[in-house]
């Protein structure tokens, strides 16, 4: 039994060249099992589902609307408890992240509450976070563990991950993140980073708990070594890997994830040009964080020198309770496109096609047979209009496989 998704402008986001949106004025798609199998122009729908030999049991008029992938937010942390409202009112008074963060806040002021919290409250949190997300377009989100930071505590936060998205109806990849070295562990660094290697990497992996490990290498966070050393061991257990990098100041971490093969280098407000030209030869994808940087005020990343190596851009929420509070993707777009100077079919493209991919999944993030029929229509009729009418939820509905 298949549905029809018709008289839509179909955005398949798998064009090429001039038309890199892949855009059908007059489109349809066809959807049976939870995939789609065959997308095109609406007078041809009919004879596609005869030769495919598929029955149409139903077929959803859009109305001229805008149908697109669902939206994939590659890199979230949505799994957490606590309050840090104060430090944003401190931050619009002029106080710095880092400074706050030097203080007792930040990542560290997190901690406490999740740790304390129970897996119902986690699970409950996490699940409110992912339908808003849905909301907005997201039909897959990766999200990161690293508000605990204990052996024990990140696995705890993984498992909830998993279910929060079996509950929300959100494709969910959980990822874990070494995000700094805990309050409690900073006496003995070596030994925490070693631990992080050799016990809980390996066990994450034997889990199945992550496909990838995220580490945040940065000022304030792990060095370029520590980052080597994590990095390596999640290799070694047959992870995938990623870095949260340049923030706030160049470590050389984009140079290692080239090297390690890593889906994605994230931030990267600081890189080098070596760096982006290892980048760019690993096929390695930069994530922009538009959210975070406009928060932080930040200098914005070197778009236009990442777009001219041909480095792959991606555009993610980084929902977290310091630096991002958000789960929209289409606030993102608008901060992408003004902020970042990136084009609208960049933008698009960060959210979709190039965001799966960072997140190692060819599956998703476009329309075309075989893909997962992850869709959402919106009102409007072009791609900008979603950008451009910033804050207004422009969704008219979502569907997830
Ligand atoms: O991606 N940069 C590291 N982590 C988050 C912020 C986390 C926090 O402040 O709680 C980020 O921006
Ligand atoms: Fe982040």
């Amino acid at each position: 039994m298949a549905s029809l998704y018709h008289r839509a402008r179909v955005m398949t986001c798998a064009g090429s060249g001039a038309d890199p949106l892949g855009l059908i004025t007059d489109g349809a798609v066809l959807c049976e099992g939870g995939r789609v199998v065959w997308v095109g122009p609406d007078e041809d729908a009919d004879a596609a589902s005869r030769a495919l030999d598929v029955v149409v049991a139903e077929r959803v008029d859009l109305g001229g609307r805008l149908l697109t992938p669902g939206l994939v937010d590659c890199h979230t942390h949505a799994v957490f408890a606590g309050d840090r409202s104060d430090e944003f009112a401190m931050r619009a008074r002029g106080a710095g992240y880092l400074e706050i963060a030097k203080a007792g806040g930040g990542i560290a002021a997190t901690l406490g509450p999740t740790r304390a919290a129970t897996d119902a409250d986690l699970e409950r949190l996490t699940v409110d976070r992912l339908v808003a997300a849905r909301a907005t377009g997201t039909t897959t989100a990766e999200v990161k563990s690293g508000y605990d930071l204990t052996i024990a505590g990140e696995q705890r936060l993984l498992r909830v991950i998993a279910r929060a998205g079996a509950q929300a109806g959100v494709a969910v990849v959980p990822t874990l993140l070494c995000h700094v070295i805990p309050p409690e562990r900073k006496a003995d660094r070596d030994v925490y980073v070693r631990e992080l290697a050799e016990v809980l990497v390996p066990a994450v992996a034997a889990g199945g708990l992550a496909t990838a490990v995220d580490i945040y290498c940065d000022d304030g966070a792990f060095t370029r070594d520590e980052t080597a050393t994590v990095l390596g061991a999640a290799r070694g257990a047959g992870l995938a890997v990623k870095a949260h990098a340049g923030q706030f100041s160049d470590q050389g971490a984009a140079e290692l994830c080239a090297e390690l093969g890593a889906l994605s280098v994230d931030h990267v407000e600081q890189v080098s040009d070596a760096g982006i030209a290892a980048l760019a030869a690993a096929g390695t994808v930069a994530v922009m964080l538009p959210g975070a940087c406009v928060q932080l005020r930040l200098p914005p990343p070197p778009v236009a020198r990442l777009r001219a190596a041909g480095v792959p851009l991606a555009v993610a929420s980084d929902l977290n309770p310091g630096s991002s509070y958000s789960s929209s993707l289409p606030l993102q777009m608008w901060m992408a496109t003004t902020h970042f100077a990136m084009s609208v079919e960049e933008a698009w493209l960060g959210v979709t096609r190039v965001a799966a991919r960072a997140l190692g999944l060819s599956d998703r993030g476009m329309l075309a047979p075989g893909a997962r029929a992850d869709l959402v229509a919106w009102n409007a009729e072009h791609p900008a209009a979603i950008p451009y009418q910033y804050g207004a939820n422009l969704v008219d509905r979502v569907l997830v496989a």
